[in-house]
């Protein structure tokens, strides 16, 4: 896609693109200010975290944000604050909707993912930025998925409204934890979070790879917002960024499709 005026992206919606992630980079490095979103019907590349792609079916919300925080020292809860934001945005469109967070910034209803959250830092010479990527299912789930995703179970209206009628408060939301991040510290933000956490205190989980896998059982948060976890020899150990799963054999939630 050959964007020749930058402007015309800024805070929209266009049809179709490879990913909104590219184009809120491009604003960034256009100058745009914190706040400054994108957002596609469709994308054709879509990214999520750990290399793996996206898939974007019509229906559903691809949201980019470019981020310009003035606290960078607070850079390791933004994850974790746009996935705050992004529950509290679903509790004021749909009241009862038990979604929770899966950390660091995966959002699910019941056993299946419902959106995922890609964090980018980037810069240029004028200084740096952040690239929020918010992708979520609309009243569909992309089949045959490890977690299984699910959608919204909103009967009334399209597909298309209804992700319409979230995107506004996402970028709403997510902009106002950043800016209580900012100016309360994480107290409020943590305190959301253990509210709605799929990982309680005690869950049993596992993280890594094939013969790297590893146990262990959640402690919390620690002081950089990372999972402070239980290691079977009674040490503490922190994760940063993996991808934890619960342990299906110690009665995690059965990952069954809604
Ligand atoms: C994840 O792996 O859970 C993160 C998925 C993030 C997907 C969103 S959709 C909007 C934005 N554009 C992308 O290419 N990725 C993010």
């Amino acid at each position: 896609m050959n964007i020749d005026n930058i402007q015309l992206i800024a805070n929209t919606v266009i049809d179709m693109c490879d990913s909104t992630s590219d184009l809120a980079r491009r604003l960034g490095e256009s100058g745009f200010p914190h706040g400054t979103w994108v957002s596609a019907r469709t994308q054709e590349k879509g990214r999520g975290r750990q290399g793996r792609s996206w898939i974007s079916p019509r229906g559903g919300l691809f949201l980019s944000i470019v981020l310009r925080p003035e606290r960078r020292d607070r850079m390791t809860w933004f994850p974790l604050a746009i996935a705050v934001g992004v529950v509290r945005a679903l509790d004021r469109v749909f009241p009862d909707n038990g979604a929770r967070i899966k950390w660091p910034n995966d959002i699910w209803i019941g056993n299946g993912k419902l959106a995922g959250i890609l964090c980018e830092a980037t810069g240029t010479a004028q200084g740096s930025f952040i690239i929020a990527g918010i992708g979520m299912n609309g009243t569909e789930a992309p089949e045959d998925l490890d977690p299984p995703a699910v959608a919204l179970s909103v009967t009334d209206g399209s597909a298309q409204a209804v992700a319409d009628l979230v995107r506004p408060v996402v970028v709403e939301e997510v902009l106002r934890a950043l800016t209580e991040l900012e100016v309360s510290g994480t107290g409020p933000l943590t305190r959301f979070y253990r509210t709605r956490s799929v990982f309680t205190p005690g869950t049993p989980i596992q993280w890594g790879e094939g013969n790297k896998k590893r146990t262990g059982s959640v402690i919390g948060l620690g002081g950089s917002g990372e999972l402070i976890v239980r290691l079977k020899d009674g040490s503490e150990f922190p994760l940063y960024a993996e991808d934890v799963s619960v342990r299906p054999s110690e009665g995690g939630p059965s990952l069954k499709r809604r």
